[in-house]
C-alpha cells in the first residue's frame, strides 16, 4: 500500500516544487518581514496535509484526494487573488482569470484593448487577477522614475533571446541592469563612435536608391511598392550596420534575408504572450530542460542574426582583438565582456528595428493622407534647401532646426506609438496609484494609446493628426506635451531607451530625404495597411505609388 502510493505522492511533490519555484510570481502580502505570497499559508497547509495523508491511503483514493486538494488549492488562490484586487475596476473576468489579458494579447489589438479598458474603467483598470493597466502619464513617470520603489517584474524574462542568459532588456535585477547600462550608454549615445551619422546616411541613401531604381512609377509605368516592408529593410540595415560594423544588406537584396522578418513576426507575439505565463517561461528557460529545446543559433532567422553577432564579437576579443571606434568598439572599451557583447548585439537588432520601422511607416502614412500636412512639410523642406539650411543628405543638427518637421515627428510618435508592449513594473510594497490602492506584487502595465491621446494634455482634438498643435504655444505647454510624448522612449526613467539617439537621427533624416525627391500616393486609402498589434506592431501591405517630384 505504502509503496503503491509513492508515485502519486512524488508527482504531487514535483508539482509542489515547481509551484514553490514560482512563488515570486504569486500575489504577495506585506508583513513586518517583508512581502509574502498571500497563498503561502494555504500552500504550506496543503503541503502538510498531503504529507500526512498520502502514505496512509490506497493509490486511487490518494490520487482522488490529491486532485481534490489541488482543485481546492487552485480555487482558494483564485478567491484570494480576486479579494485582494476586488476594489479595482475592470472587466469582470479579469478579476478571476488571465483570459481577458491573453485574449487581448492574441487579438491583434492588444494596445487598443488596454486603451479601451482605461476609457471605460478609469486611469487604473484591472486586466488580470495580478495585473492592472495605468493610462495616466504623470503617475507612470513617477512609477518609472529613477529613484522609484518600482522595478521590473518577471515578465521581462520573456526578452531573453538566449533562454539561459539575460541582457539589458531582460534582466530584472536592478544592480545588474545599472552596471550593464553604464557600459552601453556611451556607445549608444555616439561617444567614441566615429561614424554613427555616416552609417545612417548610407542606409538612407540605400532606401532612396531602392525606390529610385526599382519602384519609381511614371505616367507609363506602374510599380506599386509595399513601403512597410522597405522601411523595415532600412531599419534592419541601419541597426545591423551599427551593431556589426556592416549592414546585413536587406535593401540591396530587396528581400527578407534568411526569413528573419517572417520568423520574428511569428515568434515575437508568442514570446510576449509567454511573458504572461511565468510558469511556462520558467519551464522553457529551465537549464534542466535544455535537452528538449532547439539550439537557438540553429533557429531560422534569429539564429542567423545570433551567429552573425557572435562572429562580429569574436573579432573584438582574444589575443589579437580588432580595435575599432564604432558602437561595438565602444562597448568593448567600456568593459562589456564577450558574452555580454554577444547578447547586447542581438538585443540591438531586435529592439531597434521593429520600433523605428513602425514609427517611420505610421508617420509617413499620416503625412501622405493629410494633404495640408504633406504640403506644409514639403514646403518647409523646399525652402530649407533653397536657403541653404538643408544639406544633401540633411544633417541631424539641420533637421532639429526645422520646426514643422519636429512637430510632425512628435505628432507621428504620439498618434501611433511603436512601443506598445505591457512593459510592467512591480513594487514589493503596497502602493497608491491614481488614488487607487495597489497591493504589493501587482504588475502595473502602461497604455501609451491612453496617455498619448489624453485630451487634458493635447486638447479636445487629441485623436487628430495635427502637427500644428506643437507650434506657437507657451513653452510650458510645449514642455508638458513633449515630456509625455518622450515617455514613448521611457525618457527620464532608469529604463530609458538606449537607442533613442539612433532612432531620432533616423526619423530626422528619413522623411526629408524621401519627400525632397518623391511624391507618394496610397493606392487604397480605404485599406491603407495590414497592422496587427501583439504588443509589437506587425505591419505590411502599405502599398503606395512613388513618383519623382519633378516629373
Ligand atoms: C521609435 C523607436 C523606439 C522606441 C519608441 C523605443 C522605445 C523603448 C522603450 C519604451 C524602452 C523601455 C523598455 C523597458 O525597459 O520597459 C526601450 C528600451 C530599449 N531600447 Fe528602444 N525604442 C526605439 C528604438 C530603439 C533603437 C533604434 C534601439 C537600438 C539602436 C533601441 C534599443 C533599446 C534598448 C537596448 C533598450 C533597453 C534599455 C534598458 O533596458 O535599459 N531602441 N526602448
Amino acid at each position: 500500500m505504502y509503496h503503491a502510493a509513492k508515485p502519486t505522492s512524488t508527482l504531487i511533490r514535483a508539482h509542489l516544487v515547481r509551484c514553490h519555484d514560482l512563488r515570486c510570481e504569486m500575489p504577495t502580502t506585506v508583513t513586518q518581514h517583508g512581502p509574502i505570497p498571500v497563498s503561502t499559508t494555504l500552500f504550506s497547509t496543503w503541503c502538510r496535509m498531503q504529507e500526512l495523508t498520502m502514505p496512509l491511503l490506497p493509490p486511487t483514493t490518494a490520487a482522488l484526494v490529491g486532485t481534490g486538494l489541488l482543485i481546492l488549492y487552485l480555487l482558494a488562490t483564485r478567491v484570494n487573488s480576486f479579494v485582494r484586487t476586488r476594489h479595482i475596476p475592470g472587466p469582470i473576468w479579469a478579476g478571476w482569470t488571465d483570459l481577458w489579458m491573453m485574449r487581448a494579447q492574441l487579438s491583434g489589438r492588444f494596445c487598443f484593448h488596454l486603451r479601451d479598458a482605461n476609457t471605460r474603467y478609469g486611469p487604473i483598470a484591472k486586466i488580470a487577477p495580478n495585473w492592472v493597466v495605468c493610462g495616466d502619464a504623470e503617475e507612470l513617470r513617477r512609477i518609472w522614475g529613477v529613484r522609484s520603489a518600482w522595478t521590473r517584474p518577471f515578465w521581462y524574462r520573456a526578452f531573453r533571446f538566449d533562454p539561459y542568459k539575460d541582457n539589458a532588456f531582460s534582466t530584472v535585477d536592478d544592480q545588474v541592469h545599472e552596471k550593464l547600462r553604464a557600459k552601453l550608454m556611451p556607445g549608444y549615445g555616439g561617444k567614441g563612435v566615429d561614424n554613427l551619422h555616416e552609417l545612417i546616411d548610407r542606409q538612407v541613401a540605400g532606401l532612396v536608391s531602392l525606390l529610385e531604381t526599382k519602384y519609381l512609377s511614371t505616367k507609363t509605368e506602374f510599380k506599386p511598392v509595399d513601403l512597410a516592408r522597405k522601411v523595415q529593410y532600412f531599419t534592419l540595415d541601419v541597426i545591423s550596420a551599427l551593431a556589426f560594423g556592416k549592414e546585413l544588406g536587406y535593401l540591396a537584396a530587396d528581400q527578407d534575408l534568411f526569413s528573419y522578418i517572417q520568423t520574428t513576426e511569428s515568434t515575437l507575439p508568442f514570446m510576449l504572450t509567454i511573458g504572461f505565463m511565468p510558469w511556462l517561461l520558467k519551464l522553457i528557460q529551465s537549464p534542466r530542460l535544455k535537452f528538449l529545446m532547439p539550439d537557438i543559433d540553429k533557429v531560422v532567422g534569429i539564429g542567423t542574426v545570433i551567429k552573425t553577432a557572435h562572429q562580429a564579437v569574436a573579432e573584438r576579443y582574444g589575443d589579437k582583438p580588432l580595435v575599432k571606434r564604432d558602437m561595438l568598439g565602444s562597448f568593448v572599451a567600456n568593459g562589456l565582456t564577450k558574452e555580454e557583447a554577444e547578447g547586447e548585439t542581438v538585443v540591438q537588432i531586435i529592439a531597434g528595428s521593429d520600433t523605428s520601422a513602425t514609427a517611420i511607416r505610421s508617420t509617413l502614412l499620416f503625412i501622405i493622407t493629410n494633404p495640408l500636412v504633406y504640403r506644409r512639410l514639403q514646403a518647409e523642406i523646399d525652402t530649407g534647401i533653397e536657403d541653404g539650411r538643408i544639406s544633401s543628405p540633411i544633417t541631424d543638427a539641420e533637421a532639429r532646426n526645422l520646426p514643422y518637421l519636429q512637430a510632425v515627428i512628435r505628432e507621428g510618435l504620439r498618434m501611433w506609438p511603436p512601443a506598445t508592449a505591457a512593459l510592467p513594473k512591480v513594487s514589493d510594497k503596497d502602493q497608491v496609484v491614481c488614488g487607487v490602492h495597489i497591493p504589493a506584487g501587482t504588475n502595473i502595465a502602461w497604455a501609451p494609446f491612453s496617455f498619448l491621446r489624453s485630451k487634458k494634455t493635447f486638447g479636445e482634438d487629441a485623436d487628430v493628426f495635427r502637427p500644428e498643435r506643437w507650434l506657437d504655444i507657451e513653452p510650458e505647454k510645449y514642455r508638458a506635451m513633449d515630456q509625455t510624448v518622450m515617455m514613448e522612449f521611457a525618457s527620464g526613467s532608469r529604463w530609458e531607451c538606449l537607442g533613442k539617439t539612433v532612432a531620432q537621427i533616423e526619423l530626422n533624416k528619413t522623411y526629408v530625404e524621401l519627400l525632397r525627391r518623391f511624391d507618394m500616393t496610397l493606392i487604397d486609402p480605404t485599406n491603407p495597411w495590414t497592422s496587427f498589434n501583439a504588443a509589437v506592431f506587425i505591419q505590411s501591405d502599405m502599398n503606395v505609388v512613388v513618383t519623382r517630384r519633378d516629373s
